[in-house]
C-alpha cells in the first residue's frame, strides 16, 4: 500500500473518530441544558415514575444519573428514547441497572422526548428538584406521616367510638334484667321460707317504672343528657342536608392525598385525567393504581393491608408480582364525595381549561387531605399557594356560591381563543343588549356578564 494511500485512510479514520467521539464530548448531554424548561419536561414525562430526590416512586430515583452514566451520553439518549435498544448493546451498566429494578416496577417505557429534551431533563435532575419553580423550602409543607396516622386513626375511632357505645349498652342491660332476675328469685326464696305466697310475677316494665319512681333525681339527670344528645346530633344531620361540607364517607381503601399529591408530588391529573377533557374529573381506575402499586406494595402506614385491596380488585399476586390468570375483576367502589344535584350541569372542563381555574380553588387543600371532604370556604379562602385566589363566602357546591364567583371571576381574553372570539362578536355587538364598552367600563368581564348567570347555562 502506498504512503498516499495509508495516510487518505488515516485522514478518513481520524474523521471518522472526530465523529464518533464527538457524539460523546462534544454533544453532550450532561453539560448545560435549561433547567426550568426540564422541570416541565420532567413533569410531563417522567415524574410519575421518577423522583429526583433519591425517594423510590416507581422507578429508580434520577438522583445522581450524571455520575452513573458518566461518559455515556449517547447511551443515556437512547435508553431514554428506545429502553429496549439499549439493553440489547449490552452495555453492562444497563444489563445490571435493569436486573435490579425490573422485577420490582417493570421496564421502563420508551419516551418521546427529544435529545434536547433531555439535555435539559439532565439540568434539571443535576439542581435536585430546585430549579426555576419554588424553592423546596418555599413549598408549602406536607402532612407528616405521624399527623396523617392520627387522621386516619380519628377516621376509624368514630366507628369504634359508636361500637362501644352500643357493646356497653348491652352489657348494663344483661346485668339490669340478671339483677332483676336474682331480687325476684331472693324475693321467691324469701316468701317461700316464710310461708308467704310467692310475690305476683311483675313484667319488666313494670319493674322498671317502680325502679325509675325510686330513682327520680338520677333518672331525669340521665334523661336530660339523652335528650341533649339526640339534640345535637339531629340538629348536626338537619344542617348537614344540602350542604355536604366534612361529609367523609366511608371508602373501600384508605387512600390518602396528603401522602400521593403532597409528599410524593403527584399531579392531580395524572389520577384525575379527564379534568381537562371533559364534564367528569374522574376517580382514577385501579389500573392507574397499578402503575406504581404494581412496585410498591407496602405504605409506610397501613403496611400491606389497604394496597392488597388494590391487589384484590384486579387479581395481582404480590409474593409473584404477576397478574392472575382468569380473574374476576372488581372495580373498587368509591364513594362519591361531591354530588351536584341532577338537575345542574357543571363541566370540569369548561372550568379547568376554559376558565384556568386551579383545582383548588373549588376543592382547597387536598393535597393535605388525609381523607378527602368538601372544603369549607375558609379553607379555601386560607390558601397562599394559588395564584389569583377569588375568595368566596358562600358555602361550597350551593348555587350561591357558582353564583357569587360567576360575579367575581373576570374571564381574560389572551386565555383561550374561546374568548377572543366572544370579544370579536362583542365588539361588532352582535350579542347581547349592552356593547363591549359598557362591559368593559370597569376594566374587565366577567363571567355573569358573558352570560354566566342565565338559569339555562346551568340548570338543564
Ligand atoms: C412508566 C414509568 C417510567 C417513566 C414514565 C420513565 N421511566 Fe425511566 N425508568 C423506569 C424504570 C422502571 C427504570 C428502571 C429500569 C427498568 O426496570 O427498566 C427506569 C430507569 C431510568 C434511568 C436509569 C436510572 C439509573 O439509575 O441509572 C434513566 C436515566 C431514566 N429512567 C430516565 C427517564 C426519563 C428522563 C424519563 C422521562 C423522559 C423517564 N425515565 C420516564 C420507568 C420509567
Ligand atoms: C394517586 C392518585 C390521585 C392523585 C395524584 C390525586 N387524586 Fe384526588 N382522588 C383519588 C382517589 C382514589 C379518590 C377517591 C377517594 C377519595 O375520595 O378520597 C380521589 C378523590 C378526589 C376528590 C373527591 C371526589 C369526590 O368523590 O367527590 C377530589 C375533589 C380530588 N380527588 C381532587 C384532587 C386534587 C385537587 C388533586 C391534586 C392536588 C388530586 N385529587 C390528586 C386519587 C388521586
Ligand atoms: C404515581 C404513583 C402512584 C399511584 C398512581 C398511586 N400510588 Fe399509592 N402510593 C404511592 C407512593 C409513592 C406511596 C408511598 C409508599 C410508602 O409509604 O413508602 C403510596 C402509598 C399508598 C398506600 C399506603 C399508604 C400508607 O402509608 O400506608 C395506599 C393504600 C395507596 N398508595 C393506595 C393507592 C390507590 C388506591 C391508588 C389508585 C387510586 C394509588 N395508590 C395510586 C404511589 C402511587
Ligand atoms: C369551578 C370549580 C371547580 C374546579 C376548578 C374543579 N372542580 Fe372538581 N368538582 C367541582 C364540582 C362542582 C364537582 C361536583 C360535580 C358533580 O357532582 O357533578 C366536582 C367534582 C370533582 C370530582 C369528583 C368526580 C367527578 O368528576 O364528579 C373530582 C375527582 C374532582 N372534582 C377533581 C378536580 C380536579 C383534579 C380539578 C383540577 C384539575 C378540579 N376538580 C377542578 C368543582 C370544581
Ligand atoms: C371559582 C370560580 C367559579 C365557580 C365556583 C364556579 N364557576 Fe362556573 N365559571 C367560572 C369561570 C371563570 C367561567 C368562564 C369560563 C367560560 O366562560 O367558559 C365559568 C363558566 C361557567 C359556565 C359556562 C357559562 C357560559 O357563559 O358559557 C357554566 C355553565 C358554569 N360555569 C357552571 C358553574 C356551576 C354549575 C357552578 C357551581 C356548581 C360553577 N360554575 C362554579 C368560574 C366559576
Ligand atoms: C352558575 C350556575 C347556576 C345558575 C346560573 C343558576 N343556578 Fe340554580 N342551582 C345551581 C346549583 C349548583 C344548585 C344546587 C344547589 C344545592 O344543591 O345546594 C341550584 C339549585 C337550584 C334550585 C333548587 C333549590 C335549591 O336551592 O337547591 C332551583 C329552584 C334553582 N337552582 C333555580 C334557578 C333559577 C331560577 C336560576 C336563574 C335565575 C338559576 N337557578 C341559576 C346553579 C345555578
Amino acid at each position: 500500500m502506498r504512503l498516499s494511500t495509508i495516510l487518505q485512510h488515516r485522514f478518513l479514520v481520524s474523521i471518522f473518530a472526530f465523529l464518533f467521539f464527538a457524539q460523546y464530548t462534544f454533544a453532550g448531554v450532561f453539560e448545560g441544558g435549561d433547567a426550568t424548561k426540564g422541570e416541565t419536561l420532567f413533569k410531563q414525562n417522567c415524574a410519575s415514575c421518577h423522583s429526583v430526590d433519591g425517594s423510590l416512586l416507581a422507578a429508580p430515583s434520577l438522583q445522581g444519573i450524571d455520575s452513573r452514566w458518566a461518559g455515556k451520553d449517547a447511551l443515556i439518549v437512547k435508553w431514554i428514547q428506545n429502553p429496549n435498544g439499549a439493553l440489547a448493546t449490552g452495555d453492562p451498566y444497563i444489563v445490571g441497572m435493569v436486573a435490579k429494578w425490573k422485577g420490582q416496577f417493570g421496564m421502563m417505557a420508551a419516551q418521546a422526548v427529544s435529545e434536547g429534551d433531555i439535555k435539559d431533563i439532565i439540568a434539571y435532575v443535576k439542581t435536585g428538584g430546585s430549579a426555576g419553580g419554588p424553592k423546596a423550602s418555599d413549598a408549602p409543607k406536607c402532612l407528616t406521616l405521624e399527623e396523617i396516622e392520627a387522621a386516619k386513626a380519628e377516621l376509624e375511632g368514630d366507628d369504634s367510638g359508636y361500637v362501644w357505645f352500643i357493646i356497653i349498652g348491652l352489657i348494663l342491660s344483661i346485668i339490669a334484667v340478671s339483677a332483676a332476675n336474682i331480687k325476684k328469685s331472693l324475693a321467691t326464696a324469701v316468701n317461700e321460707r316464710d310461708g308467704l305466697p310467692a310475690p305476683a310475677d311483675r313484667t319488666y316494665m313494670q319493674v322498671a317504672k317502680a325502679w325509675m319512681w325510686t330513682n327520680k333525681k338520677f333518672v331525669g339527670v340521665l334523661g336530660f343528657i339523652i335528650f341533649c344528645y339526640i339534640s345535637v346530633v339531629g340538629y348536626k344531620s338537619l344542617m348537614g342536608i344540602g350542604v355536604y361540607q366534612g361529609y367523609t364517607p366511608d371508602q373501600p381503601i384508605w387512600f390518602s392525598h396528603a401522602i400521593h399529591a403532597c409528599q410524593n408530588e403527584i399531579d392531580c391529573q395524572y389520577c384525575h385525567s379527564s379534568a381537562a377533557k371533559s364534564k367528569h374529573a374522574g376517580i382514577p381506575s385501579v389500573n392507574v393504581c397499578m402503575n406504581c402499586h404494581k412496585g410498591i406494595k407496602k405504605g409506610a402506614i397501613s403496611g400491606t393491608k389497604e394496597i392488597s385491596k388494590i391487589y384484590e380488585a384486579i387479581g395481582f399476586d404480590a409474593d409473584s408480582s404477576k397478574y392472575i390468570d382468569g380473574y374476576a375483576q372488581k372495580p373498587i367502589a368509591w364513594n362519591k364525595v361531591h354530588n351536584l344535584p341532577d338537575h345542574v350541569y357543571f363541566s370540569h372542563q369548561q372550568h379547568v381549561t376554559v376558565g384556568q381555574i386551579d383545582c383548588k380553588q373549588c376543592h382547597g387543600p387536598v393535597q393535605m387531605y388525609s381523607v378527602g371532604h368538601v372544603a369549607t370556604p375558609a379553607e379555601i379562602n386560607a390558601q397562599e399557594d394559588v395564584t389569583g385566589l377569588i375568595k368566596l363566602e358562600k358555602e361550597t357546591l350551593t348555587m350561591g356560591w357558582c353564583l357569587e364567583c360567576h360575579n367575581k371571576a373576570g374571564i381574560d381574553p389572551t386565555k383561550s381563543d374561546y374568548y377572543e372570539e366572544m370579544h370579536k362578536r362583542y365588539k361588532s355587538n352582535e350579542v347581547g343588549k349592552r356593547t363591549l364598552s359598557e362591559i368593559m367600563e370597569d376594566g374587565s368581564m366577567t363571567v355573569r356578564e358573558n352570560g354566566g348567570w342565565e338559569c339555562g347555562k346551568c340548570h338543564y
